[in-house]
C-alpha cells in the first residue's frame, strides 16, 4: 500500500470542505418556512367609528380611526404588560397609571415607550389586524 503524505494543512482543508458541504446540504434539505400570518381581528371597515375605537380586550387590540386612517394599537402597557383601558381621549393603565394618547405616544409614565402598532390590512371592505 502506498503511503500518502498527510499534512496539517491538508487535514484542515478537508475538515473545512466537509463543514461547507454539510452546511450547503442542510440548507438544501431544510424546507423553507413562510412566516405564519395570523389574523387577530377581522371587522367590516364600516363598523369602525370615525373618531372612536373598537376594543378587543381578549386579543388586547384597539382598532382606531383618525383622519380617515385606520390603525391598530396593542393594549399591552409598555411598562409591565397590563391591559390598557380605552377612553375617547386616551388609553390608560389601571396598574401604575401610565397614559397614552390615541396614537400610542406616552403622555404619563412610568411607561417610557410608545404602544406597539400592529399591522392592518384592508381588502374587500374588511379590515384585518394581522400578527406576523
Ligand atoms: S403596567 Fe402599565 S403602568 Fe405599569
Amino acid at each position: 500500500m502506498e503511503n500518502i503524505p498527510q499534512s496539517r494543512r491538508t487535514f484542515l482543508a478537508t475538515i473545512a470542505l466537509l463543514v461547507a458541504s454539510a452546511t450547503m446540504l442542510r440548507r438544501f434539505l431544510t424546507p423553507r418556512t413562510k412566516p405564519q400570518r395570523k389574523v387577530v381581528v377581522s371587522v367590516a371597515r364600516a363598523d369602525i367609528p370615525p373618531l372612536g375605537a373598537l376594543v378587543y380586550r381578549e386579543s388586547r387590540v384597539a382598532l382606531m380611526q383618525a383622519n380617515g386612517e385606520i390603525y391598530a394599537l396593542s393594549l399591552v402597557c409598555t411598562h409591565l404588560g397590563c391591559t390598557l383601558n380605552v377612553t375617547s381621549e386616551k388609553l390608560s393603565c389601571p396598574c401604575h397609571g401610565s397614559e397614552f394618547d390615541r396614537q400610542g405616544k406616552v403622555l404619563k409614565g412610568p411607561a417610557d415607550r410608545p404602544l406597539k402598532r400592529l399591522s392592518v390590512e384592508q381588502r374587500d371592505g374588511m379590515v384585518e389586524v394581522v400578527e406576523a
